[in-house]
């Protein structure tokens, strides 16, 4: 994948950002996405990449754009063959209540290279560069903590674990307390939380527990760029979404999920912030119909990290690109 494409991305990252934004705290999370989704099913069209949707909106029939197979970007002979990954507002409900984190997220990877992970759930861990090698979805919560607490060398008091607030987790929580770590409970996002495992700045050493299958793939392919580790096992709610995952080719439906299984040769991931959280600032609309984002961009080829920060010119951008149908 070229490197140069980089920049593209992440002007798709920025769109479905700035156009999400301008929802935040509206309490309508589907205009939110919805605004999300139009944008950045727009910015695609001016990228030159052959891309297919592996990971999006969900199937053709329930989702008019950017579902499962859409092929998006100008299609030509000499350009790359792109598997994308996406969610364009990854965290509707934070965006909704102007909460912590919302991102605009993607990943991509050469054709082939992705899980094409079903929309149920996923048991997952994930951990930075520092923990790397220390972590096991097949280990119990506990054994996992003493592992990585040991890799990084700090006592369990000093780790820092994200689990998401659901009631679902409640015996995990309470495992996880006795083991003495502090815990962040998060009422969603947990891709950003992931990521946030392989930034030393973010104070976050682990995440564990249950979240969405399709954020699995975008945060492995995150922790890959980063040299941290991402692990999973499918959770599936009911025996459809076990059929619906077999009829998707899964070859073991059970399996443990390592990194490779989950994402494998040369990944970019990008993100925009919508709302402020432990991995980038929120949009910030300036007067004079002005805007700042804030992104990052990383490549598992390089292992390089680079955040951008852009100041945009609302009034100039190509037409149609960032109407989000939000009432001003
Ligand atoms: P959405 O952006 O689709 O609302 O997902 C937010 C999220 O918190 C994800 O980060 C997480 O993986 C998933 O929802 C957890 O699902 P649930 O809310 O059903 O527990």
């Amino acid at each position: 994948m070229d490197r140069n494409l980089a920049l593209e991305f992440v002007r798709i990252t920025e769109a479905a950002a700035l156009a999400s934004a301008r929802w935040m705290g509206r309490g309508d999370e589907k205009a939110a996405d919805q605004a999300a989704v139009d944008a950045m099913r727009r910015a695609f069209n001016s990228v030159r990449i052959n891309g297919t949707v592996v990971i999006g909106e969900g199937e053709r029939d329930e989702a008019p754009m950017l579902y499962i197979g859409e092929k998006v970007g100008i299609e030509a002979d000499d350009v790359p063959a792109v598997d994308i990954a996406l969610d364009p507002l990854e965290g509707t409900t934070i965006c909704a209540t102007g909460g912590v984190g919302a991102t605009s997220v993607m990943a991509l990877a050469e054709s082939g290279n992705f899980l094409h992970a079903p929309d149920t759930y996923m048991d997952k861990i994930a951990c930075g560069p520092g923990a790397r090698g220390a972590i096991d979805i097949d280990a119990s919560p506990e054994d996992n903590i003493k592992a990585v607490a040991k890799r990084l060398g700090k006592d369990a008091a000093d780790v820092t674990v994200v689990i998401l607030h659901r009631p679902r987790h409640e015996e995990l929580i309470a495992r996880i307390r006795k083991t003495g770590v502090r815990i962040q409970l998060i009422g969603d996002g947990d891709v950003s939380a992931a990521v946030a495992t392989g930034q030393p700045t973010s104070g976050i050493d682990l995440l564990i527990g249950v979240g969405g299958a399709p954020e699995g793939v975008i945060s492995a392919a995150a922790l890959a760029c980063m040299g941290g580790d991402f692990q999973g096992r499918l959770k599936f709610r009911s025996e459809d979404e076990r059929r619906r995952a077999d009829k998707m080719g899964m070859k073991s439906l059970d399996q443990a999920l390592r990194l490779h299984d989950l994402c494998k040769g040369n990944v970019m991931f990008v993100a925009t912030g919508v709302t402020t959280g432990p991995l980038l600032k929120g949009v910030q609309f300036l007067p004079g119909h002005r805007a700042t984002t804030h992104s990052i961009v990383m490549r598992s080829a390089t292992g390089t990290i680079r955040t951008i920060e852009a100041e945009h010119c609302l009034d100039r951008k190509p037409d149609g690109l960032l109407n989000s149908g939000a009432r001003v």
